[in-house]
């Protein structure tokens, strides 16, 4: 059955039980300012689980457009994919346990209006109960009615059979089906087994029928929701590997004509990176069909590392530069039926597309002279966004050696300040002690950058102190500030902070720096290789340049609003600002 077939049939058979069909939403998500990307199918749907009430009644079903991209290294074994689709259909207090286990049944194995599936190869799984919710005895017994043998239901706890979007919003217990994909038939299965053959992928989920009667907040289930929703989530490229007899859904034609041209264009043929390759430019046509584009920060930068990603495997694979938009376009093609948006969006996708390949390759070469000249590994990646795994395979071939551990132990320090900083503004505000001062910390430069532009380059930084509720500089100056310019001050600030200026740090020795007119605190000491902190573009032309150990955020989109607090005296000849974030 070919995926196409899959889909309309979901749908169709959804909606004659009296469910609306609603379009996939974006992967953007529209209000909700906790994911990045639209990760399931229910996501879009929050609000409706939680009570609002839905345009389109109690009934819902789609199949939704989700990526994932937290275990970007994953992909390329048989199950990690960063973009995939979920068929789902949804009941808001209306229908419950009964029904979406016997439609996820009948949907499975019906000839006529479902996929025909063994039902001797299914197994399944309930919640085993908790502090929170007792054993979902109810399930096992729909189970047991439908004709599934108890022997093949088994409980679990949390970690499997509680679902829910993350720490906070609806959740609950739910029903997994398994699919047996092995040639002869496993039978019977003891607890073990089934977790072994699970582990082993001889047994794939299928299928998540969650049971949405409680809500999380703050990760702790805190009670029931007012009404008993139903989420079910059945992943459309494991169900297509499934009804096409395959063990992965890269062996589908959910992916065939994407390997086709690759096959084409490559020389090598190397399965871990084709599997690459096809998965990052699927996610990226999505992505840019609706709306992001590739940039420094948020969306934009995980858009630019699968591009990235994309282009480093497309060259192992021998393929000529510029393969990226060709793929694209086959995706296009074979995705409009079930996304139109795709064909209206045909110029856009490719353009960006070719136009980040390009760019990226202006780097790889920019990189590749920093990289004969000795430049450090660390400053190589975070600077010129080189590889690190390629300056590795360089350096092997001319017999350089690399300090590894040095470059993991910066990479650490790196990372750190910037999850820190990335966290505190997906939680919206509930920023812990040192995010609040990263940002602040950045603020800072901002500020005396801004001051320097408002009031000329005689204001030098004579001290500074940053708690985590406000920042305060002291700075030369003869004179009180007049409001005007107090309001220009934080007027540039905030304009930086919405122009998502990156933030970058380089190791340089201290004429260098001095050199590109990199600002020092005055009466402070510095050794003979110094860091440099750049807001803008990591050289002369950068916004701010400041002598500094960091660490900062990664970029000033995660600043929040400036705003200057009070500007007074500190001594003869300084001034002081202390100035907070909102
Ligand atoms: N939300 C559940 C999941 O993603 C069911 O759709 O598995």
């Amino acid at each position: 059955m070919h995926s196409n077939e899959i889909r309309s049939r979901f749908l169709a058979f959804f909606k004659a039980r009296g469910h609306a069909v609603l379009p996939s939403a974006p992967l953007v998500p529209q209000n909700d300012p906790s994911v990045l990307f639209t990760t399931a199918g229910m996501q879009p749907l929050v609000p409706y689980l939680l009570g609002q009430t839905h345009p389109a009644g109690v009934r819902l079903c789609n199949v939704q457009k989700c990526v994932r991209t937290g275990d970007l290294d994953d992909i390329g074994d048989n199950r990690h994919l960063s973009f995939f689709e979920m068929m789902g259909n949804w009941s808001l207090g209306d229908y419950f346990k009964k029904e979406a286990i016997s439609w996820s049944y009948e949907f499975l194995t019906s000839k006529e209006e479902g996929l025909g599936l063994d039902p001797q190869r299914l197994y399944v799984t309930v919640f085993e109960g908790n502090e929170d919710a007792g054993e979902d005895t109810e399930a096992q017994e729909i189970w047991k009615s439908l004709g599934v043998p108890e022997s093949r239901i088994y409980k679990l706890g949390v970690d499997d059979n509680w679902w829910s979007p993350g720490e906070n919003g609806p959740c609950g217990p739910d029903s997994e089906m398994f699919y047996d994909l092995t040639d002869a038939g496993m039978g019977e299965l003891s607890k073990e087994e089934f977790l072994s053959a699970v582990s082993r992928e001889d047994l794939v989920e299928i299928w998540n029928d969650v049971f949405m009667e409680y809500e999380k907040k703050d990760g702790k289930v805190v009670g029931k929701l007012a009404k008993k929703n139903v989420d079910t989530g059945a992943g459309l490229e494991r169900i297509t590997a499934v009804m096409q007899g395959k063990k992965t859904a890269y062996d589908t034609d959910l992916f065939a004509p994407l390997f086709a041209k690759i096959a084409e264009l490559a020389k090598e043929d190397t399965v871990s990176a084709k599997r690459i390759v096809a998965d990052h430019i699927r996610s990226s046509v999505f992505m840019i069909s609706d709306g992001v584009l590739p940039a420094n920060s948020a969306r934009g930068y995980i858009l630019r590392r699968l591009l990235r990603r994309a282009v480093r495997y497309s060259d192992m694979l021998g393929m000529p530069a510029g393969s990226l938009s060709v793929l694209a376009q086959v995706v296009i093609e074979q995705y409009t039926t079930a996304h139109p948006d795709l064909a209206t969006q045909k110029q856009t996708i490719v353009k960006e597309i070719e136009g980040e390949e390009t760019k990226f390759r202006q780097t790889l070469e920019r990189g590749m002279k920093e990289f004969e000249r000795g430049e450090d590994p660390f400053v190589l990646f975070t600077t010129y966004g080189f590889p690190f795994e390629l300056t590795l395979e360089l350096a092997k071939e001319i017999g350089r050696e690399i300090d590894v551990a040095d470059f993991t132990a910066k990479m650490k320090l790196h990372q750190d300040s910037s999850r820190t900083a990335s966290a505190g503004m997906f939680k919206g505000g509930l920023a812990n002690h040192n995010e609040k001062t990263l940002r602040l910390h950045t603020a800072h430069h901002l500020l005396l950058a801004a001051l320097q532009e408002v009031l000329g380059p005689s204001v030098v930084q004579k001290g500074s102190n940053i708690t985590e509720e406000r920042l305060r500089i002291d700075f030369a100056f003869d004179r009180k500030m007049t409001d005007e310019e107090k309001k220009k001050v934080e007027d540039i600030v905030n304009q930086k902070i919405t122009e998502s200026l990156p933030v970058c740090k380089k190791e340089m020795p201290k004429e260098e720096a001095q050199s590109l007119g990199a600002q020092m605190e005055f009466g402070a000491k510095y050794g003979d290789v110094v860091s440099v902190y750049f807001i803008g573009n990591p050289d002369q032309t950068a916004f701010s340049k400041e002598f500094c150990g960091g660490p900062h955020v990664n970029n000033t989109n995660e600043l929040g609003t400036f705003k200057i607090q009070k500007e007074e005296a500190s001594s003869a000849g300084i001034r002081r600002i202390k100035a907070v974030l909102e």
